[in-house]
């Protein structure tokens, strides 16, 4: 979908958040858990810690629910200013009720809509772009937005090749509608494919598991990747929904002030950067020390690259994340 054209509202970035638990678990202590290294880890994924939750005091919830204070306070809102939470996760504690629900009654939300979204590490640009539109329509005025996954609660650490990989994180943004109908998300792309869901999946029973699914003896409800295979999509689909984003506004990266994207692994994130030639001042990083955090990286990327003063109003920055589904998206947005 194109162009803001016929929208009477556009849609203002009133506040960030972010939050992360306290314990870093890292490449040592894993090194110590399991058969792997620091440098293999380093190597092939660029991460050298990650955040995780200690049970009883962290979880999907209260990250979730502590960046969206964190937003609201940095917007100078309260809880019932907003008219919809919206939560994209795959690691919420429960499907009945959202969390977006337990999180807005928190926060003193109450009568705002409230749902949980589920798209994977692609949740986060998915729910912004869904949220711009939504208060493009005239539906709605104020709308916090959460991208939140608790990894290491649906990770294997018996499982060398995926558990290194993930962290815990949370990122949220409020979106208000402004009476600038250029001001907001002027391009924006959410897709899937399906047909290759196996490569990245939560089976909850045995029957969720395709009968031609390799031998791998993980415990159910713990995820499952062909880590060669997503890496091959992701390495395409990263390079390909940038250019689209430019093509398709007709702007060049010196136009833009900061690729804000999905820290999957940093071979993906270079491999992008160099087939579209974008400098490194563009594309910030920091799987370094948060790891993939699926939802998370993408809402706690743009929380930190604000709170660094590295926006200023009237910037633009993409917005790019792939992942499980498999899914997709990419938004162009006038801050
Ligand atoms: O967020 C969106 C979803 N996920 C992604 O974007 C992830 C995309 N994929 C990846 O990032 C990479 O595939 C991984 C980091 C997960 C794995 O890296 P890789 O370079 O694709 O390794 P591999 O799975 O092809 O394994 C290469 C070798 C294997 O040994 P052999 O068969 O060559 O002898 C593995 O057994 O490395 C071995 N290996 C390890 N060795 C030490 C796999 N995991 C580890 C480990 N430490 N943690």
């Amino acid at each position: 979908m194109t162009s803001t054209a016929g929208f009477p509202h556009g849609v203002r970035i009133a506040g960030t958040g972010s939050a992360v638990p306290e314990r870093v678990l890292t490449n040592a202590d894993l090194a110590s858990m399991m058969d792997t290294s620091d440098e293999w880890i380093r190597q092939r994924t660029g991460i050298a810690e990650r955040r995780i939750c200690t049970p009883g005091k962290e979880s999907a919830y209260t990250l979730q629910r502590d960046s969206l204070e964190r937003a609201l306070e940095d917007a100078g809102m309260k809880g019932s200013d907003l008219d919809l939470i919206i939560v994209a996760s795959v690691s919420s504690e429960m499907t009945c009720p959202s969390n977006a629900c337990r999180i807005g009654a928190a926060l003193g939300a109450a009568p705002a809509g409230a749902f949980d979204l589920v798209a994977a590490c692609s949740g986060f640009v998915y729910a912004m772009n869904l949220a711009d539109s939504l208060i493009r329509s005239g539906r709605h005025k104020a709308i916090g937005v959460v991208g939140c996954d608790a990894m290491s609660t649906i990770v294997d650490y018996n499982e060398r090749s995926v558990s290194i990989l993930f962290g815990d994180a949370a990122g949220a943004a409020i979106q208000v509608r402004d009476d600038n109908p250029d001001k907001g998300c002027i391009y924006q792309v959410i897709q899937s494919d399906g047909e290759n869901w196996p490569s990245l999946f939560l089976p909850r029973k045995k029957e969720d598991i395709p009968p031609n699914s390799p031998e791998i003896d993980i415990e159910l409800g713990k995820l499952r990747m062909e880590g060669r295979d997503v890496y091959r999509f992701a390495v395409s689909k990263f390079k390909e929904v940038i250019q689209d984003a430019l093509n398709s506004t007709g702007l060049t990266a010196d136009d833009i002030a900061q690729f804000i994207c999905h820290q999957s692994n940093i071979r993906i994130i270079e491999s992008a950067k160099e087939k579209l030639g974008l400098p490194d001042e563009k594309v910030y990083v920091n799987i370094d020390r948060y790891g993939n955090s699926s939802a998370g990286s993408v809402g706690l990327c743009f929380d930190q690259i604000r709170r660094a003063g590295k926006l200023e109003e009237g910037d633009t920055v993409v917005f790019v994340a792939f992942g499980g589904g498999l899914t997709w998206a990419s938004s162009v947005w006038n801050l």
